[in-house]
């Protein structure tokens, strides 16, 4: 059974809260802020308990020294300090003597917000590979954990996966709401349930689309993901983003699924995704300079007819660069649909869900979640390695 914040005492104890600000961020500013807003509650139920908070989060990917600077979570320190509301210190380093001092003289209700938890990958990818020594570490910081980081609870990490073996643990509020609300999607969906997919990240979500294609009936495709399918299929996609590590399970998949999996036969291409050339294009027609930007008219309206009948309909990425407008009337009009449909709508975070505000169809939406990948994993998997770690270590059994 899934342990939740209010199962556990929080009251003046120093808590590990892990959430997943890996915002969209444009030349240091945040351009959405919903991953944030949305674990405001948990830490306003904590900040009432007194309790002595200490916040871990990723961001981005970090390999190089350089890419410190691009991932740093101080824009985020300074929103949460702009809100105007909590008593917060920032530790600019994961590890060591100044979280160690912040950690041991926080006071009741005050938070420490900790640098990105993947600057600890140039020692050695700890966090990524989920080192114990550093899980330990963070573990001996407090006397509780609690996971609000819905979004990258597929990760098996040492902030996600590592923690929680250490010291009691919880889920969050936010966590708790994402698991009400993707559970009908697991248990029983009512058919027609569709699943729309795009996006550019196949090489994480293609054993996912193997089990969703067993509860799913129909899968429409776009974006890089349908690029990889239909070479995949033998077509040329000229310069487009095709991701090669995938081919061989995308093919199993359409043999076994042929006809579950929808594929547009036209799509709008420019060479090098300019701005200002662009054409609607077969995809037989496709030339080597040609990108994939979106999918084209024809494409819709086959999708359209699916999107009409359905009863439940989950979405995961984008079927086009939306940003760019030659590219965003494919994403506008499939959420346009999604939002006339009748049908019980879920919308997956990150991409869907920036395009979703974009477009003002968030209200349509039954449910927005935070997560991504997380969403799809928990929805092709009924769980998450995240969760089924958290209450493992119980208030009873501490060393
Ligand atoms: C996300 O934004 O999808 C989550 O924060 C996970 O990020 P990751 O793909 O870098 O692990």
């Amino acid at each position: 059974m899934i342990k939740f914040l209010k199962d556990i005492d929080t009251k003046e104890k120093k808590v590990l809260l892990r959430v997943d600000y890996n915002v969209p961020m444009k030349d240091g500013k945040i351009t959405n802020t919903k991953k944030i807003d949305d674990s405001l509650k948990t830490i306003d139920y904590l900040v009432k308990q007194k309790a002595k908070i200490i916040i871990l989060s990723h961001f981005g990917r970090v390999k190089t020294e350089e890419d410190k600077n691009a991932n740093s979570l101080k824009p985020i320190f300074d929103y949460l300090k702009s809100l105007d509301k909590y008593n917060i210190l920032f530790s600019a380093t994961p590890m060591g003597e100044m979280l160690d001092t912040m950690a041991r003289t926080l006071e009741p209700g005050q938070l420490v917000l900790v640098e990105n938890t993947r600057f600890m990958d140039l020692e050695g990818n700890l966090e990524s590979d989920c080192d114990t020594q550093l899980a330990m570490y963070w573990a001996d910081l407090a006397d509780v954990y609690i996971d609000d980081a819905f979004g990258s609870m597929h990760r098996n990490h040492a902030s996600i996966t590592g923690i929680p073996k250490y010291i009691p643990s919880a889920v969050g509020l936010l966590v708790q709401e994402e698991i009400e609300h993707l559970r009908p999607l697991i248990t029983e969906p009512e058919s027609p349930f569709v699943v729309i997919m795009g996006g550019a990240k196949l090489d994480d979500k293609i054993e996912l689309i193997y089990s969703l294609a067993e509860k799913a009936d129909h899968i429409l495709l776009g974006g890089g993901i349908a690029n990889t399918f239909l070479r995949a299929l033998g077509y040329d996609l000229g310069s487009s983003l095709v991701s090669t590590n995938a081919l061989q399970t995308a093919r199993a998949i359409i043999q076994e699924f042929k006809d579950k999996i929808l594929l547009p036969r036209d799509v709008i291409t420019s060479p090098s995704y300019s701005d200002d050339i662009y054409e609607l294009k077969k995809i037989e027609d496709i030339v080597p300079d040609d990108v994939v930007g979106d999918i084209g008219a024809k494409a819709i309206e086959n999708y359209k007819k699916f999107i009409e009948k359905a009863k439940t309909i989950f979405i995961n990425g984008t079927v086009g660069m939306y940003e760019q407008k030659p590219f965003s009337n494919g994403t506008q009009e499939i959420l346009r649909l999604v939002s006339e449909s009748d049908a019980k709508k879920i919308v997956g975070g990150g991409d869907a869900g920036a395009a979703i505000e974009k477009f003002k169809y968030q209200k349509k939406m039954d449910f927005v979640s935070t997560g991504g990948g997380s969403t799809l994993y928990y929805i092709a998997n009924h769980s998450l390695p995240g969760l089924d770690v958290i209450g493992t270590k119980n208030e009873e059994n501490i060393d």
